[in-house]
């Protein structure tokens, strides 16, 4: 019988519609200062430019409730935010993204570009701050309705590199600015993740080299997916 409570057909949703479905979903992860932002943007073109019907989006944000709950979570001016408060947001700002964009855009079969999405919750709260990975990836089953990225893109840049071009960029935010070893952290949780994927879904990308350099890296990651 199949009788399904509401959290139930929330984790669902997502397998089914993985099943049916004929999107294409490719996240960029990574530290600070990878350059994440801007190659996003110029793979989305280039996808676009192959023909692709192709969507970018990003996180926290992208729609209404989204980005007023990305300003909450992300504001300097939040310092004295609860932690548990902060995990909560981002699944918060993430079930309403899936919700609207993400698993629309898969079941209508388009390429989706996402700047940061699950696994910057399993590394940033799950594995730096100590909530645990196995609970962020609870939730992020909760929040993705269990969608997976087809392909994860992981920007790889050494910490005082990366912040550097960071402060270049003058936007700081209150993640921003944690302490150094936060930012170690950081790299050290995602190389680690991309290194015990048995899925094959991650591939990890020397962002310290020049853009075009690195638009080529992710452009041959993508094309060997896609089959382009
Ligand atoms: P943003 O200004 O989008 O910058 P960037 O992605 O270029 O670093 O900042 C998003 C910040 O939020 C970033 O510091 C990582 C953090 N973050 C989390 O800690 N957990 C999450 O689940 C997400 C999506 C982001």
């Amino acid at each position: 019988m199949l009788l399904l409570n509401w959290l139930e057909w929330q984790m669902k949703k997502g397998e089914i519609y993985m099943a049916i479905k004929k999107g294409f979903l490719i996240t960029l992860e990574g530290g600070e200062g990878g350059g994440k932002t801007t190659q996003a943007v110029s793979l989305y073109k280039r996808l676009k430019k192959a023909g692709k019907d192709v969507v970018i989006f990003r996180e926290p944000g992208c729609t209404v409730i989204s980005e007023q709950i990305r300003e909450v979570v992300l504001s300097a001016k939040n310092k004295n935010i609860a932690f548990t408060t902060e995990v909560l947001l981002f699944q918060a700002a993430r079930a309403q993204i899936y919700e609207e964009l993400v698993l629309p855009s898969m079941r209508a079969g388009k390429v989706i570009v996402m700047d940061r999405s699950r696994d910057s919750s399993v590394v940033y709260q799950g594995m730096v701050r100590g909530f645990g990975k196995k609970m962020i990836e609870q939730l992020n089953n909760i929040s993705t309705s269990r969608t997976l990225p087809d392909l994860t893109l992981l920007l790889d840049v050494p910490v005082n590199k990366g912040l550097k071009r960071r402060e270049n960029s003058g936007t700081i935010n209150r993640l921003d600015m944690e302490a150094k070893n936060f930012h170690n952290k950081v790299r050290k949780a995602y190389l680690e993740l991309a290194e015990e994927d048995k899925s094959g879904r991650w591939r990890v990308i020397n962002a310290a080299k020049s853009i075009e350099n690195v638009e080529e890296q992710m452009w041959e990651a993508i094309s060997d997916k896609l089959g382009l």
